[in-house]
C-alpha cells in the first residue's frame, strides 16, 4: 500500500503539451462499502499518432491506495512503474493496451468534496476540476475524452439508488447487495464523470426534443424536499426548448438527471446526464425560498443544462480556456434569463453583479486575464473575471456579429468542434469566418487582466457635437504595460425632452462607437443641446468616466429609454452624494447634517421614479437602492471603512427621513393578498422591502409595525425574510423575538436557517464581531457545510465592512481564526472566503498592518489553494 500527495506547483499556458495516449475506453467499478470503497478500473490506452517513440505514460492519482496494477492482464511489478507526488508513471507500454488498476478511497473522511464523498449518508461525486484524480488513476485534463462504462454496487436497502452518466445498461443483486452498470455513449472528459448512492425521492417528467425523441427527466432530493423540485423541472423544460429554438441544440441522450446535495462547493455541475447540484440551486418552495432564489434555481439550471453543448460536446483543451465554457455558457443563461423575465431588469442586474464584484477582483491583487497564463490551483480561477467578464467578452462579439451572425458562427463552432477539446482561439475564430471581421485587436480582452478606464468629454461647437474618448488600462500583478482594447461604445444623444435624436445619413438614432486607440474622437454634425446616453446596455465591461452638466444625470434617470443608462444615472448620483459624505470633515453630527441636504437634492428626482414605480417596480427598486457599503469604499484610496460606513448610514437614514411618506405608502400598497410567483409580483415584494427598510433607517414610527405585521403572517419567504432582515438591521424592538420565532420556525429547513444566519452576520455596525463570533457557537452551525460557513463567514467578511474592518482588528482575527478552521477541512471553500481580504493594499495603514498580521499568521500552515491566495494578497 502507498499513497501520495502532489506539491504545489505552477502550471502554466506555455507549457501546454498534448498527452502522448489517448483513453479511448475506461471501465469502472465502484464498489461501495462503509469506510472503504474500492475502485477497479480498466483503461484502453491508444498511443497517439504523433508521439511515435513515447512508451512511457503519467496518470494523476491523489490519496489513493494501490492495491493492484496489470498491463494487458499481466501485474506489473514494482520496477515498471512509479507513484509519487501525486503522478503515477508506467513505462513499457506498446501502442495499444489496457491498463488495470485496484485502489482503496475513503470517502468518508474526504472534507474536502472534491472526489467521491459522502453528504448526508449519499455517496456522491464532485470532478471539476480535479477531483477525478482523488477516485482512480488517470489523466486528469480536459483533453483527454474518453467512453465510460460504470459499474456502482453498494447495499440495497441503504442505496437503493445507483446513478452514473448516460443509460442503465445492466443490474443485478448479489445478497444484501445491489449494482447497476452505466453506459455513456458520448466521449468525455473525466471531470463530467459523476456517480451518486443514496436513498432519494424523485420527480419525474418528460421532454419531447425538436427532432420528436422523447428525454425522461429526473429530479432527485431528499423525500423530505420533493415538493420543492417543481420549480426546478420547468425551468429546465424552458431550458431545453430555448436551446433548441435560440441555438438550434438538442439534447442527446434519454435521461437527464439532477441531483441534490446539501454538502456542494459550487452551485453546481454540468456532469454529462447526471448534474449534481447544491440544493440551494436546485430546491424552490415559496414559503422557504426568497423570490431571488426562485430566479437563482432558474438560471442555474439552464446554466449546467446549456453546458451540454457549450462545455460538454465542445469542451475545454486545457483549463487556461475555462471561460471558453464558462463565460460563454454564462452568456447564454443569461439570455435565457432575459426572455423569461424582465430583460431590462435582468441587464442591469447582471451589471451591477459584475461591477461591484468583478471590477474589484479586476483592481486588487487577484486580478487576471480571462485566459490566465498561470495558476497554481485552478479552484482558485472559478472567478468572477472567467465568469462574468468572460460573459461580457462573448456579449461582445454577439453585438460586434448581430444575432444573426452570431448564430451561424456559434453553428459552425457546435457542428466543427463536437467532440473535441478546443481553445478560446477556435471560438473567436468561428466568430471571424462567418462574419469577415478581424477580432485579432478584439482578442485582447481575453488576455489582458484590469478593467479599461474609458473617459469621455463632449465639445459642441459650430461643426456640431463631438465625444471624445481616452481608454486606459491600469498595470495589474504581472502585467504591467496594457495596449488599447476594443471597445464598442453603443450611444444616443437625447433632446431635451428625452428624445434620441437622429446621428446620421441613415437616420439612425443609436449607433456603436468603435473605440480601439488610446484616443478617438466622434463628430457629430449639426447635432446641439444634447445629453449624451453612453455605453447604452453596458455594451463593453469598462469603467466610464464622464463629467456630466448639471441636471443632465437627473434627465437620464428621468427619461433615457435605456435601462441600463437610467441606472447608471442614478448610480452617479448616489455616489457623488455619498463621495461628498466620506470625504466631509467633521464629526457624526456633521455627516449626518449633510446628508440631509443631499438626500433633500436628491429627493426630488427619487419622487419621480417612485411615481412611475407602477410601470416597473423591480426596475424603480433597482433605481432606488443605494450602492453598497462595499461599493462606496471601493471608491476610496486609502480605505477608511469606518467614515464609510457613517456616511453609508447617514444618507440612507436621511432619504430614508425626506421621502418617508412615499416609503409609507409603498410600504403598505404594495402589500398582496394572494400569493403570485411571477415577475411582477416579485418586483412589487422587492420594492415594498426596500421601501420598509428605508422606512426603518429614517427612523419612522410606523416601520417596526409593518415589519412585524409582515413577519407574523407572509405570504412567502421574500416578505418573511425582508421584514425580517428590517428588524434585524434597524435593531427595531421586535427584532430578537423575530430571530427566535424564526428559528422554532424553520430550524429543520437547512436552506432557510443558512439566511438566517446570514441575515444576522451581515448586521452592519463596528460592534457586531462579538455577534458573529457567537453564530459560531450556535449548535446548528458546522464547520463541515460549505452553505453554512458562507451563510456565516462569507456574510460577514463579504457584505459586513464595518464589522469585518473593526478599527481594534477584532474582525481580522475572527476571520482569520475563521479561515485556518475552513482550511483544515476545505481548502477551497477557504480560498474562497480569503478573496475577502483582497481589499488589503487599499487599507488605511493602521488596518492594512493588522489584516497583514493576521494572513501571514494563517499562511503558515495554509493549504495550497489558501496559500496561493494569501500569497497574492501579501505580495
Ligand atoms: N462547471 C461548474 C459550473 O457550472 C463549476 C464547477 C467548478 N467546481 C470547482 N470545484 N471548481 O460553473
Ligand atoms: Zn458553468
Amino acid at each position: 500500500m502507498e499513497t501520495a500527495h502532489s506539491a504545489v506547483k505552477t502550471t502554466r499556458l506555455d507549457e501546454y503539451r498534448s498527452p502522448a495516449y489517448r483513453v479511448d475506453e475506461v471501465r469502472l467499478d465502484v464498489d461501495i462499502h462503509d469506510g472503504v470503497t474500492t475502485v477497479s478500473s480498466e483503461l484502453v490506452l491508444q498511443r497517439h499518432a504523433d508521439a511515435a517513440g513515447v512508451s512511457s505514460m503519467t496518470f494523476n492519482g491523489e490519496g489513493l491506495s494501490l492495491r493492484s496494477l496489470a498491463l494487458d492482464g499481466v501485474v506489473l511489478n514494482e520496477a515498471s512503474y512509479r507513484y509519487e507526488a501525486g503522478l503515477l508513471t508506467v513505462d513499457g507500454l506498446p501502442e495499444r493496451c489496457t491498463l488495470s488498476s485496484v485502489v482503496d478511497i475513503e470517502p468518508e473522511k474526504n472534507t474536502a468534496l472534491e472526489g467521491l464523498y459522502l453528504s448526508k449518508g449519499m455517496y456522491c461525486t464532485q470532478c471539476e476540476a480535479e477531483g477525478f484524480r482523488h477516485i482512480t488513476f488517470f489523466p486528469d485534463r480536459p483533453d483527454v475524452l474518453s467512453r465510460f462504462t460504470t459499474t456502482v454496487r453498494a447495499d440495497r436497502a441503504r442505496f437503493p439508488l445507483l446513478l452514473s452518466n448516460g443509460n442503465p445498461v445492466a443490474s443485478g443483486e448479489d445478497g444484501e447487495r445491489h449494482w447497476v452498470t452505466w453506459e455513456d455513449p458520448f466521449p468525455k472528459p473525466c471531470y463530467l464523470f459523476a456517480l451518486v448512492a443514496g436513498d432519494l425521492a424523485c420527480l419525474e417528467d418528460t421532454f419531447n426534443t425538436m427532432s420528436g425523441r422523447e428525454v425522461a427527466l429526473r429530479l432527485y432530493a431528499e423525500h423530505r424536499d420533493l415538493d420543492k423540485l417543481d420549480h426546478a423541472m420547468e425551468s429546465l423544460k424552458q431550458a431545453m426548448r430555448w436551446d433548441e429554438q435560440t441555438y438550434g441544440r438538442e439534447y442527446d441522450l434519454d435521461i437527464y438527471m439532477i441531483v441534490a446535495v446539501s454538502h456542494f462547493n459550487m452551485g453546481a455541475m454540468e456532469n454529462k446526464g447526471l448534474n449534481i447540484f447544491n440544493t440551494s440551486c436546485v430546491l424552490a418552495h415559496p414559503a422557504t425560498t426568497t423570490d431571488a432564489g426562485f430566479q437563482r434555481v432558474e438560471s442555474v439550471v439552464a446554466h449546467e443544462y446549456f453546458h451540454n453543448w457549450s462545455g460538454n460536446r465542445v469542451t475545454c483543451r486545457d483549463w487556461f480556456q475555462l471561460s471558453l465554457k464558462e463565460g460563454f455558457t454564462v452568456f447564454r443563461d443569461q439570455e435565457f434569463s432575459a426572455d423569461m423575465n424582465s430583460a431590462a431588469v435582468k441587464r442591469v442586474e447582471d451589471v451591477d453583479f459584475l461591477v461591484n464584484h468583478q471590477f474589484p477582483e479586476d483592481q486588487g491583487p487577484m486580478a487576471h486575464p480571462v485566459r490566465p497564463s498561470e495558476y497554481q490551483k485552478i479552484d482558485n480561477f472559478y472567478t468572477l473575471t472567467i465568469y462574468e467578464k468572460g460573459a461580457e467578452i462573448v456579449r461582445m462579439q454577439y453585438h460586434l456579429l448581430g444575432a444573426e451572425g452570431f448564430r451561424k458562427a456559434t453553428d459552425l463552432y457546435f457542428e466543427r468542434f463536437d467532440g473535441q477539446a478546443v481553445t478560446c482561439d477556435d471560438f473567436v475564430a468561428c466568430m471571424e469566418e462567418v462574419s469577415g471581421l478581424d477580432l485579432s485587436k478584439f482578442k485582447r480582452w481575453y488576455s489582458q487582466a484590469g478593467t479599461p478606464v474609458l473617459s469621455v468629454t463632449a465639445t459642441q461647437d459650430e461643426h456640431g457635437y463631438s465625444l471624445n474618448f481616452r481608454q486606459q488600462t491600469p498595470p495589474t500583478p504581472g502585467q504591467a504595460e496594457k495596449l488599447p482594447v476594443v471597445i464598442p461604445v453603443r450611444i444616443a444623444l437625447l433632446d431635451r425632452d428625452g428624445e434620441p435624436v437622429i446621428l446620421d445619413e441613415q437616420g439612425r438614432r443609436e449607433v456603436v462607437l468603435i473605440v480601439d486607440q488610446q484616443e478617438q474622437g466622434f463628430v457629430f454634425p449639426g447635432v446641439s443641446g444634447v445629453t449624451p446616453s453612453l455605453l447604452r446596455g453596458f455594451s463593453a465591461p469598462v469603467v466610464l468616466q464622464h463629467d456630466y452638466q448639471d441636471g443632465q444625470l437627473e434627465h437620464l434617470l428621468a427619461h433615457d429609454s435605456d435601462g441600463y443608462c437610467r441606472w447608471a444615472a442614478s448610480r452617479e448620483l448616489y455616489f457623488a452624494a455619498l463621495d461628498r459624505l466620506v470625504k466631509g470633515e467633521g464629526g457624526t453630527a456633521n455627516v449626518a447634517q449633510a446628508a440631509e441636504q443631499e438626500a433633500n437634492q436628491l429627493a426630488a428626482v427619487l419622487d419621480q421614479v417612485i411615481a412611475r414605480a407602477g410601470e416597473d417596480a423591480a426596475q424603480a427598486a433597482l433605481l432606488l437602492a443605494l450602492p453598497s457599503e462595499v461599493a462606496l469604499g471601493d471608491r476610496h484610496v486609502p480605505l477608511d471603512p469606518g467614515r464609510v460606513h457613517v456616511a453609508h448610514r447617514s444618507l440612507r437614514r436621511a432619504l430614508g427621513h425626506a421621502l418617508q411618506s412615499q416609503w409609507l405608502e409603498l410600504s403598505e400598497s404594495l402589500l398582496a393578498t394572494e400569493l403570485q410567483m411571477d415577475g411582477v409580483a416579485m418586483g412589487r415584494r422587492q420594492l415594498r422591502n426596500l421601501a420598509l427598510e428605508y422606512l426603518a433607517a429614517g427612523d419612522h414610527p410606523e416601520a417596526e409595525r409593518i415589519a412585524v405585521e409582515l413577519f407574523e403572517l407572509p405570504l412567502c419567504m421574500s416578505e418573511e425574510l425582508g421584514a425580517l432582515r428590517t428588524l434585524v438591521h434597524y435593531q427595531l424592538p421586535g427584532a430578537a423575538q423575530a430571530l427566535a420565532q424564526f428559528e422554532k420556525r424553520w430550524k429543520d429547513e437547512a436552506l432557510v436557517m443558512d439566511q438566517w444566519f446570514s441575515v444576522q452576520a451581515s448586521a452592519g455596525g463596528t460592534d457586531q464581531v462579538e455577534r458573529v463570533r457567537g453564530l459560531l457557537q450556535h449548535p446548528a452551525f458546522d464547520w463541515a457545510t460549505p452553505n453554512r460557513v458562507r451563510s456565516v463567514v462569507g456574510a460577514f467578511a463579504g457584505s459586513n465592512p464595518a464589522a469585518f474592518h473593526a478599527e481594534d482588528g477584532s474582525g481580522y482575527r475572527l476571520f482569520a481564526e475563521m479561515l485556518a478552521k475552513v482550511d483544515a477541512l476545505n481548502p477551497q471553500i477557504a480560498a474562497r472566503i480569503a478573496n475577502a481580504a483582497a481589499r488589503l493594499p487599499r487599507l488605511k495603514a493602521e488596518l492594512q498592518g493588522k489584516l497583514r498580521a493576521e494572513l501571514e499568521s494563517v499562511k503558515k500552515g495554509a493549504s495550497a489553494n489558501l496559500s496561493e491566495v494569501l500569497g497574492r494578497v501579501l505580495s
